[in-house]
């Protein structure tokens, strides 16, 4: 699918410094990436953790999908489809080292938190050990159990790194506890939890290990396997660049027989007689039969083309990118970088000094350059355990290059170019 853009994207500024110093491609095709990139063609996007832009290709098959069901039906084009939409699970199980029975799809990470966490059955006084890392919706359906059902939730410390305490959390791992629960890497910094360590001492005290992998899919290699996770949850339109609507839930073998369906549905389960209800062994016990079966072929693609970059090329690609943001932020005056020191992901956090950060997103908005604020109300155990009330986030992926991180700096900086004023500069701010 091609279109003619409507403007191309505002031009760099002359004299920053990162086109002159090259990113090391980590083998990627760079330049082919954004020709298949639509976005690439509208404006300077630095948004993939609020949703990233799909390819061409992950586009085609959403809408061709949405063709096929208006021309033959949607159960008929289902059943068109039903090879390539049942192979979406085992592509899921291989890019997180699980098999395609633990994979349950969803339509967001969310969904997923909630079904996950609603079949786990926490007594009153079950302590839960959450990372400051915790993105909102899941902190605050951990306060409302708390609320409801009497759960302890206890926030971990984090250590100078920035990361989870671990030698505190081995100290409350003595303690009995139901449930660890991290997040990969939050929603409000470059973060990058240490997983594998965490799981290493979950599983010592046979505590099950809870990980949001939202803001990681697709940028950070995790197998759930050898990182001892029980339990994990993703999101098709971030770093995976999938569609809106789309998500992931991994549940290991082992926790399924621990963990049941609040509410059972016909996708997997039997209503085997009269008053008799079976409960199929595998993930999709967590599903609902109903699905947008479009956006689930779109997330297929895209699952394929993550895979064949391969993570670890993309998590090279992306950390180098987003380091050399870093870089270059930290000299420029009145900028203050808010990422903590263990962050190797592609998401920069920064403030400018005298604005508020959502203002700083409308300028830089106003010069074809998209990136985020993100409030401390979307993390309050992080930005508001570190008195920070807000954040402008900018997030790198594949399809970005230098170019993008110099019309960003340019457009901080007020060197860009005149009459860079955009089409979209009228465009809501998403955040
Ligand atoms: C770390 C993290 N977890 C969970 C979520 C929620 O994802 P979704 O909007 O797909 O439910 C987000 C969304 O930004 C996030 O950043």
């Amino acid at each position: 699918m091609s279109a003619t853009p409507a403007e191309s994207p505002p031009s760099a500024a002359a004299g920053i410094p990162f086109a002159a110093g090259g990113i090391p491609s980590a083998g990627l095709d760079v330049p082919a990436l954004r020709e298949a990139t639509l976005g690439m063609r509208h404006a300077r996007h630095l948004n993939a953790a609020g949703a990233s832009l799909p390819s061409e290709a992950v586009l085609r098959t959403v809408v061709e999908h949405l063709e096929l069901e208006a021309r033959m039906g949607g159960y008929e084009a289902a059943e068109a489809a039903r090879e390539r939409h049942d192979a979406v699970y085992a592509k899921a199980a291989r890019l997180i080292g699980a098999r395609p029975e633990d994979i349950a799809l969803v339509e967001s990470a969310t969904v997923a938190w909630h079904r996950a966490l609603d079949a786990l059955a926490l007594p009153a006084g079950s302590r839960v050990l959450a990372a400051a890392s915790s993105y909102v919706s899941s902190a605050m359906h951990l306060l409302d159990r708390a609320r409801r059902d009497g759960v302890t939730v206890e926030v971990l410390p984090v250590d100078a790194t920035g990361g989870t305490d671990l030698d505190t959390l081995e100290q409350c791992l003595r303690t009995p506890a139901a449930l660890v629960t991290v997040a990969h890497v939050p929603t409000s910094s470059g973060l990058v939890e240490p997983v594998e360590r965490i799981g290493a001492l979950t599983r010592a005290a046979g505590v099950p290990l809870l990980l949001d992998a939202t803001q990681s899919l697709g940028q950070i290699p995790l197998d759930v396997t050898t990182a001892e996770v029980d339990i994990a949850m993703g999101t098709g339109r971030k770093f995976l660049r999938a569609p809106r609507g789309t998500g992931l839930l991994y549940v290991s073998a082992a926790m399924r027989e621990r963990m049941h369906p609040v509410f059972p549905d016909v996708r997997g389960a039997t209503w085997s007689g009269d008053r008799r209800v079976e409960v199929g062994p595998d993930a999709r016990r967590y599903e609902t039969w109903e699905a947008a079966h479009a956006l689930r072929l779109g997330l297929g693609v895209a699952l394929d083309e993550a895979l064949a970059l391969g993570v670890p090329a993309i998590h090279a690609y992306v950390s180098g990118l987003a380091a050399r943001l870093r870089a270059v932020l930290a000299g420029l005056p009145g900028i203050q970088l808010t990422d903590p020191a263990a962050s190797p992901s592609g998401i920069v956090t920064f403030r400018r000094e005298g604005e508020q950060p959502r203002d700083t997103v409308l300028r830089l908005r106003a010069a074809g350059v998209h990136v985020t604020s993100v409030p401390a109300s979307h993390g309050q155990w992080d930005l508001g355990r570190r008195g920070i009330d807000a954040v402008v986030r900018a997030s790198v992926h594949v399809y970005n290059d230098e170019t993008d991180l110099d019309a960003l700096v340019a457009a901080l900086t007020g060197t860009e170019r005149e009459g860079g004023r955009h089409a979209w500069a009228a465009a809501p701010t998403l955040t």
